[in-house]
């Protein structure tokens, strides 16, 4: 696990976009598994930057999103989908075709679990993972609790997600109570993961991630010790004292 301390969210975001814009021209044909969350706005705001003067062949990039609300169609502001066109795909001219969100309207959700999976591994995995974290260390939306051996599936939302994520709707009541989520054995399946640690709250996560805790299910993060080829980008303020950097 390569760990990378960044001064702030402008320094994380610059670091990341570069990482996406480099990887890319290196490697115009691959998978890209994305992530929504705050996370990622600066991130995908510099991408695009970048991309306008030197734009990128991107003819062979498929993308595929962790995750997206039960319940909330593309046309809603608050879901995965809607976020991810106005913040990334439209700027950076992508074909729609090209990208991949679970769909939070199907009438059979599990056949839409199903489906996406299969999607995924038909397109050959994925081959940079993008990754945020909760406070609860959640990856995607795979809260405390879920098998490690996951694909993927319908999650219901703790009471602590819920709540975090209502900045974004206004009350808690508003915020779904399921997702569809790919599972930690999706995530799991990716060459590369690019794992972002920024936000409030966050210090108990690093210290599970760092430190010398043991993988656990409680924090579901903490898998990520076991893939191969894992980068984590975090910002310094989460920690008084830099533990354990393996
Ligand atoms: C959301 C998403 C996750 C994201 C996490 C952190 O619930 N499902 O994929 O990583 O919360 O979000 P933020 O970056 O806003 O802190």
């Amino acid at each position: 696990m390569q760990v990378l301390w960044v001064s702030g969210y402008q320094e994380l975001s610059e670091l990341v976009a570069e990482h996406i814009y480099r990887s890319i021209e290196e490697k115009p044909e691959a998978n890209w598994g994305l992530a929504t969350g705050s996370s990622f706005v600066g991130t995908y705001r510099l991408l695009v930057e970048k991309h306008r003067p030197r734009p990128l062949d991107l003819e062979g990039i498929r993308t595929f999103n962790l995750d997206e609300y039960v319940g909330l169609d593309g046309s809603s502001p608050y879901s995965f989908r809607y976020f991810m066109n106005r913040s990334l795909f439209y700027p950076l001219g992508l074909d729609l075709g090209q990208t991949n969100i679970p769909n939070g309207m199907a009438k059979d959700l599990e056949l839409e679990c199903k489906r996406y999976e299969e999607k995924i591994e038909a397109s050959g995995r994925i081959d940079y993972q993008l990754l945020g974290v909760g406070v609860n260390g959640h990856i995607g939306f795979n809260e405390p609790g879920t098998e490690f051996s996951s694909r993927t599936h319908v999650a219901r939302l703790t009471e602590s997600t819920r709540r975090a994520n209502s900045r974004f709707f206004g009350s808690i009541e508003s915020v779904p109570t399921h997702a569809i989520t790919m599972g930690i054995g999706s995530i799991m399946r990716a060459r590369e993961i690019i794992l972002v640690v920024s936000g409030d709250g966050k210090e108990e996560v690093v210290q599970q991630l760092l430190g010398h805790q043991v993988v656990s299910k409680r924090w579901p993060v903490t898998i990520l010790k076991k893939h191969p080829k894992v980068t984590v980008i975090v910002d310094e303020s989460l920690v008084s004292e830099r533990v354990g950097v393996g």
